[in-house]
């Protein structure tokens, strides 16, 4: 794709073929002789795992649709009837539903591998961008992919979700009509997130090679961050990195392979295995364990609109990280602060995850106890007061009562009780989004002006650098 080209046709076919459709040229110069960094790690294989996750959910999808039936009153059975009738059917659910769950899992570590090593960085801004875009169009195919078992889950998620854009001003309303199909969610709704649910894996497909490509313009960033100085710092993709690859990958199916066969219900709700009902609101409405740090931030904000915006926000952020970040050293190898704030980082989006999936009510710390006061009468006839205390509110209902049936007609006033110093899910929630947005709209962009790099190692400040002035000088 970049450079020129080494390719050289083995027989009479592929030199006519080349004179007429290089492709055979294309997938040589791109995938087999492409010059890449002889230093990348095994946290590089996660762009080869992504493609073939994608294969997967397109082929095991198509197989589905073979079999699934588009409305509310069929969909919930069809996807039983492949689970259980269908040839393998099972299997091939259980790929789908696992691997979406797969499928995330490998582009938030594709995601921090970028971050870390500081990929979005100059001249990857436009790679760094169609890969945000192709974030975006996977929430949204899961989502939609999500309510197409139209279990209880499906159809509350769908329901809380649309009723979201009712909180954008002027447009929201007729924009929540459109995304429904109706004024509820129905068959209508069912039917275009079907249509959806197929149509964009293709899109995703194209930014993809859009985002192959953006990266063989300069060439893969690599661990220590600094660009290739000469064809003696790359080896060719093939067989170094196919191999790299295909030992990581099937590694990566190994893991999948154990979720598929023994827990396939594990990354799901068990609400979902019961048909959407509209007369029944489910205890707790949560997405996908993928999508529950977005979730916490959007119950972090009080205000509907103002959790709609910090959700939306919170992807957003990632289009302007390149520009963001003002660092001159790209890796966060040789950032001795940023690298700690990176590793806050990901404990954030762990905890935020954690919150989304809570009650936003739970106390996760609690100093103290809950204590009430009560007055009664004495058996001589005075007045005493008297106090109960426990850990949790419930607790301490149940002994009021219980004190007040032991003490009985004596009993005078009950005291309104009062609560201990608590941290909420939802406070916890509100100081982690807190640090998402620090981290990039602060953190990064003051600490690129005032930290000082670490000491770039001599066997890199001479073998790479070509230059053993820069060991001395950055130490
Ligand atoms: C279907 C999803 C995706 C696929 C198939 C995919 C594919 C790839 C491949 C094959 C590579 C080269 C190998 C590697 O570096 O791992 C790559 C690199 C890269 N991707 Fe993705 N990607 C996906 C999603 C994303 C997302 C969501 C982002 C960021 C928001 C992203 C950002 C990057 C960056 C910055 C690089 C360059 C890394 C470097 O050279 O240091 N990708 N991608």
């Amino acid at each position: 794709m970049s450079g020129p080209s080494t390719y050289v046709p083995g027989s009479a076919f592929e030199r006519w073929l080349d004179q007429r459709l290089p492709i055979m040229r294309l997938a040589h110069d791109s995938f087999l002789a492409f010059p890449t960094p002889r230093n990348l790690n095994y946290w590089y294989t996660f762009g080869g795992i992504l493609s073939f996750a994608l294969v997967v959910q397109i082929v095991t999808g198509i197989v589905l649709a073979m079999h699934y039936v588009p409305s509310i009153s069929g969909a919930f059975a069809s996807v039983q009837r492949i689970e259980r009738d269908v040839p393998f059917g099972w299997l091939v659910q259980n790929i789908h539903s696992v691997g979406a769950s797969m499928f995330f899992l490998a582009v938030y570590i594709h995601m921090l591998r970028g971050l870390y090593y500081g990929s979005y960085k100059a001249p990857r801004e436009i790679l760094w961008i169609l890969g945000v875009v192709i974030y975006l169009l996977m929430m949204a195919t899961a989502f939609m992919g999500y309510v197409l078992p139209w279990g209880q889950m499906s159809f509350w998620g769908a329901t809380v979700i649309t009723n979201l854009f009712s909180a954008i001003p002027v447009v929201g309303d007729p924009i929540k009509l459109w995304l429904l199909g109706g004024f509820a969610t129905d068959n209508a709704t069912l039917n275009r997130f079907f249509s959806l649910h197929y149509l964009l894996p293709f899109m995703i497909f194209g930014v993809v090679v859009l985002h192959i490509w953006a990266l063989h313009v300069p060439g893969n960033n690599n661990p220590l961050g600094v660009d290739v100085k000469s064809p003696a710092d790359t080896v060719p993709f093939h067989p170094y990195y196919t191999v790299k690859d295909a030992f990581a990958m099937a590694v990566f199916v190994l893991l999948f392979a154990a979720f598929v066969f023994y827990a396939p219900d594990s990354l799901g709700h068990p609400d979902n295995l019961i048909p959407a009902n509209p007369l029944v609101t489910p205890a707790e409405i949560v997405p996908e364990w993928y999508l529950l740090p977005f979730y916490a931030i959007l119950r972090a904000i009080p205000d509907k609109l103002g959790g709609v915006l910090a959700m939306f926000g919170s992807i957003g952020v990632l289009f302007i990280l390149p520009w963001l970040d003002t660092s001159k050293v790209r890796s966060m190898r040789f950032r001795p602060l940023a690298r700690w704030g990176f590793v806050l980082f990901v404990g954030v989006c762990l905890a935020l995850g954690w919150c989304g999936g809570q009650l936003p009510d739970k106390a996760v710390y609690q100093s103290g106890r809950y204590v009430q006061t009560f007055e009664y009468r004495t058996a001589a006839g005075a007045i005493a007061t008297g106090a109960i205390s426990a850990r949790t509110s419930a607790e301490l209902e149940r002994r009021a009562h219980a004190e007040e049936a032991r003490i009985g007609a004596a009993m005078i006033t009950m005291h309104a009780s009062v609560a201990p110093f608590q941290i909420k899910v939802v406070q916890l929630s509100q100081m982690l989004t807190l640090y998402y947005f620090g981290f990039f709209l602060l953190l990064l962009p003051i600490l690129g002006l005032i930290e000082r790099p670490g000491r770039v190692p001599d066997t890199i400040a001479k073998a790479v650098l070509k230059d053993a002035a820069t060991a001395e000088r950055s130490a």
